[in-house]
C-alpha cells in the first residue's frame, strides 16, 4: 500500500486546485450551479429523476423530481419514460450499488475499485467498514490489482470508450460549459461525457454566469479564477515595436533598473529582472552602475527610496528638497552664496557642484 498512499497524497494536492471540478458530482447543487452559465438545467447528479435549474435573472434556482415512472433526460431537458431507449441514465449502476457496502469485508483504510466508475477514475476508501467515494486526480486512473491511481498507460481501462469521459459531464448536457475555478481567461466544455480545456480570445476572459467570454473590462470571474497578469512589455520599444535588451534605468526610480534578456521565439523578454541599488545609491544608465546618489543626475523625486531628511534638487545647487514619507513635500532655498549639501543635510558656502543638482 507504500505506492497507493504516495500516489493518492498527490490526490490532496490536486484537489486543493482543481478539486471543485474533479468533484463536481459531490457539491451541493448551489456550488455547481456557481460553476455553471445561468439558467443551466442538468440531471441531479446520483440520481435517475430529479432535475437542478440553475438561477437566472428572472428565476431562482429550482429543483424538482419527475413522476413516477419517468427519468430526467439531460439532453432534451425533460422527463420522459424510465423506459424508453432514448434514456440510459449515467448513474443507473451507482444506484444499484448504493446499497451494496463493498467496504463490509475490507480493512481499515483499505483502497477499492468503484464498480461504478464509468471512467476508471472513481475509487473507494474504506474507513471503519464504510465507503468514502472520491476520483483519482487528472490524468490518473484506478488500477484494481494495485489498488492505487495510476498512469493512463499502467492499466487499460475495459471501458476505453469511456476512458477520458469525465464525471463533471455525466449530468451536464452536451456542450455545457463550466467555469475553471483557477484560470478566468480558460473554461471548460462538455462535448460527449469529456470535459475539454478551452481558452477565451486575446483580452477576453470568461463570464461564469454568462457563460461565455466577454471583454477583460467588463468579465465576472468566477470566485476563485484569476485573470493572467498583464503581459510585462518593460522591454518592447513602443517606438519601434522591437525588442530591446540590455541594461535599462526604471522610469519610476533612480536606485532600480531593469536587465532585458534576448528575446526568445520571436518575442520581447516578459519577464525583465528588476533589480535595486543599496541604500544611497542611484543607477547610473551612462556607466551602468550603482555609485553615490550625489554623482547621478536624477530627474525623478529624490525623496524616493531614502530616508533622509532634505534632498539636492536636480538643476539647482541652491534649493533643497524636504522628504516625508519618502516624497518630497517642499521645496527651499539656501541664502544667498550658499548651496545645499545633502551629504551633510544643511546649507553651505562651498558648492560642490554635485551632479545630482548641477545642470
Ligand atoms: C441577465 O442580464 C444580463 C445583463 O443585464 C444579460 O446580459 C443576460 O443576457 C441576462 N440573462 C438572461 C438569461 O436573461
Ligand atoms: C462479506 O462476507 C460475507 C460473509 O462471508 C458475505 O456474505 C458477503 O457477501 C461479503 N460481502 C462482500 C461485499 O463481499
Ligand atoms: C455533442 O455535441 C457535439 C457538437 O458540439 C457533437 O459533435 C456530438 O456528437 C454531440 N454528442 C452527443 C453525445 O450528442
Ligand atoms: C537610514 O537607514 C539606514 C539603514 O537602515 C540607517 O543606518 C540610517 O541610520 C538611517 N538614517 C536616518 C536618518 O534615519
Amino acid at each position: 500500500m507504500n505506492r497507493a498512499s504516495g500516489v493518492l497524497s498527490l490526490l490532496f494536492v490536486a484537489s486543493a486546485l482543481g478539486g471543485v471540478i474533479e468533484d463536481f458530482e459531490y457539491l451541493s447543487v448551489v456550488e455547481m450551479c456557481d460553476l455553471l452559465p445561468q439558467d443551466t438545467s442538468f440531471l441531479r447528479p446520483n440520481t435517475c429523476d430529479n432535475w437542478v435549474r440553475c438561477a437566472s435573472n428572472n428565476s431562482v434556482l429550482e429543483q424538482g423530481g419527475c413522476a413516477a415512472g419517468l427519468n430526467y433526460n439531460k439532453e432534451l431537458g425533460r422527463c420522459i419514460l424510465a423506459s424508453s431507449s432514448a434514456t440510459v441514465c449515467p448513474y443507473a449502476n451507482a444506484m444499484a450499488d448504493q446499497h451494496k457496502n463493498l467496504c463490509a469485508n475490507e480493512t481499515e483504510g483499505a483502497f477499492i475499485v468503484d464498480p461504478s466508475s464509468s471512467d476508471c477514475r472513481g475509487y473507494i476508501l474504506c474507513k471503519s467498514h464504510k465507503q468514502i467515494k472520491a476520483n483519482c486526480p487528472n490524468e490518473l486512473i484506478f488500477h484494481p490489482v494495485s489498488r492505487s491511481c495510476v498512469y493512463e498507460k499502467q492499466y487499460h481501462c475495459p471501458t476505453s470508450q469511456a476512458r477520458r469521459a469525465s464525471p463533471a459531464c455525466r449530468s451536464l448536457p452536451n456542450n455545457t460549459r463550466l467555469a475553471d475555478p483557477v484560470h478566468c481567461d480558460q473554461y471548460y466544455e462538455c462535448v460527449s461525457e469529456v470535459l475539454l480545456s478551452r481558452s477565451c480570445p486575446a483580452a477576453s476572459a470568461y463570464d461564469a454566469s454568462l457563460g461565455y467570454c466577454v471583454d477583460v473590462a467588463e468579465v465576472s470571474c468566477y470566485k476563485t479564477a484569476a485573470l493572467p497578469a498583464p503581459e510585462n512589455t518593460f522591454c518592447l520599444d513602443s517606438a519601434t515595436g522591437s525588442a530591446r535588451v540590455g541594461y535599462f534605468a526604471d522610469e519610476d526610480s533612480c536606485s532600480h533598473y531593469y536587465i532585458c534578456g534576448n528575446p526568445s521565439a520571436g518575442k520581447h523578454d516578459t519577464e525583465p529582472k528588476h533589480l535595486s541599488c543599496p541604500l544611497g545609491q542611484f543607477f547610473d544608465f551612462e556607466k551602468l552602475s550603482c555609485r553615490d546618489r550625489l554623482n547621478v543626475r536624477c530627474q525623478l523625486d529624490r525623496c524616493v527610496g531614502t530616508n533622509i531628511s532634505y534632498v539636492n534638487i536636480a538643476g539647482d545647487c541652491q534649493s533643497y528638497g524636504r522628504c516625508s514619507g519618502g516624497v518630497t513635500v517642499s521645496v527651499g532655498q539656501c541664502p544667498t552664496g550658499y548651496f545645499f549639501d545633502e551629504r551633510n543635510q544643511g546649507c553651505t558656502e562651498t558648492n560642490y557642484h554635485y551632479i545630482a543638482c548641477s545642470v
